[in-house]
């Protein structure tokens, strides 16, 4: 592998973001030396900092726009061993508002990145998929070999779509590009040393990120969208897993491409338990002691009823699988926002 410091280089793109800066963390601590890529269009600087309270070393890294190949050339001066692929846009809702916003920065950008990536001899990537890609399915849990249904979303298709161009670009490299194509399901949580977390620019289209900004008092009640699904209580049902165990599932990721020697594979990334909306309320109540203000409201567009993963692939081929609980992972959120909301 391409190593710096001794350390292999991994390129982070979206480095600065939810999941990357987790993953940045788990890299430097498994031993690689990861490269951040991001143009801070939904992130701070001061991400960075967190990032290197937490691992007490420098962290490398680029402004820059992973598909733009002429802000990419310094970041591909020395060898690149392998990269993890998060940045993308990632609100549902606004998906159905700005389709083409996410035509453009999630497929092209993506297009671009992969081949800047076959141009550098770049060994492997890690993508970052989404449950999403299942749509509304028929029978629960998922497996990776679930059919992939109509996009509920343009962010959904995007996904769809950029998971069909990682065949066609692994095929096209013959050999010379390992795949990992992760599906996560709903990364919650943050570092338990509150350095970071997720960090919404705006009002949150998420439902943790809501839920700790409204029981902080930076916004109204939650809503939760829709008591009249089909399941036990009304509300959809998501998996929810914690962030530090997402992001060492992309450490896992990368050691079996290592392996791979040149092979596709895709991944589902969860807990294989499904949390309804409701109960995500009451945990979140359990766990910090403090009361959720919420009220019901409608239905979203582009929700799916119910989704949970059967994870049983990446438990036998990568050898990882959650370790944290969702009361874990939501005092993590809650002890995060805390730090926000002080600063
Ligand atoms: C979706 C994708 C997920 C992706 C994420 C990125 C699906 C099935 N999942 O997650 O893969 O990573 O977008 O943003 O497409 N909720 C409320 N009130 C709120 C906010 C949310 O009730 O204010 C509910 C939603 O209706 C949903 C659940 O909480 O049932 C989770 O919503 P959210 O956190 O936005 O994630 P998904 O839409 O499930």
């Amino acid at each position: 592998m391409a190593q710096s410091n001794d350390r292999p280089r991994i390129l982070v793109t979206g480095g600065a973001g939810f999941i990357g800066s987790h993953t940045t963390v788990a890299l430097y601590e498994a031993g690689f030396h990861p490269v951040v890529v991001d143009d801070l269009r939904n992130s701070r600087e001061d991400v960075v900092a967190g990032m290197e309270r937490i691992i007490g070393a420098p962290v490398e890294w680029h402004r820059a726009d992973c598909g733009n190949s002429e802000a990419m050339a310094p970041v591909f001066s020395q060898p690149v061993a392998g990269a993890i692929h998060f940045a993308a846009d990632k609100a549902v809702g606004e998906s159905v508002e700005h389709p083409e916003k996410y035509f453009d920065n999630n497929i092209g950008g993506t297009a671009r990145f992969v081949a800047m990536l076959r141009e550098h001899h770049v060994p492997h990537l890690v993508f970052s998929s989404s449950c999403t890609v299942y749509g509304e399915a028929s029978q629960l849990p998922v497996s990776e070999t679930s059919p992939i249904l109509p996009a509920e979303s343009p962010y959904g298709y995007t996904k769809q779509a950029c998971e069909q161009l990682l065949w066609n670009a692994h095929a096209a490299a013959k050999g010379q590009l390992g795949v990992a194509i992760l599906r996560y399901f709903n990364p919650i949580g943050a570092h338990p040393s509150a350095e970071i977390g997720e960090l919404p620019l705006g009002p949150p289209a998420n439902l943790v990120p809501f839920l700790t900004q409204a029981v902080a008092g930076h916004r109204g009640p939650l809503t939760v969208f829709g008591e009249d699904y089909p399941t036990a209580d009304g509300t959809c049902v998501r998996d929810y897993l914690h962030v530090c165990d997402l992001a060492e599932a992309h450490v896992a990721a990368l050691n079996w491409l290592e392996g791979a020697k040149g092979e596709l594979d895709t991944f589902n990334l969860g807990t294989g338990e499904g949390s309804s909306v409701k109960e995500v309320i009451a945990s979140f109540e359990e766990a910090t002691g403090e009361k959720v203000p919420h009220q019901m409201g409608d239905r979203r567009a582009g929700d799916v009823t119910a989704i949970y993963a059967n994870p049983i692939k990446a438990k036998e081929k990568l050898g990882w699988a959650t370790k944290r609980s969702l009361k874990t992972c939501l005092a993590d959120a809650w002890h995060w926002q805390q730090r926000l909301s002080q600063s």
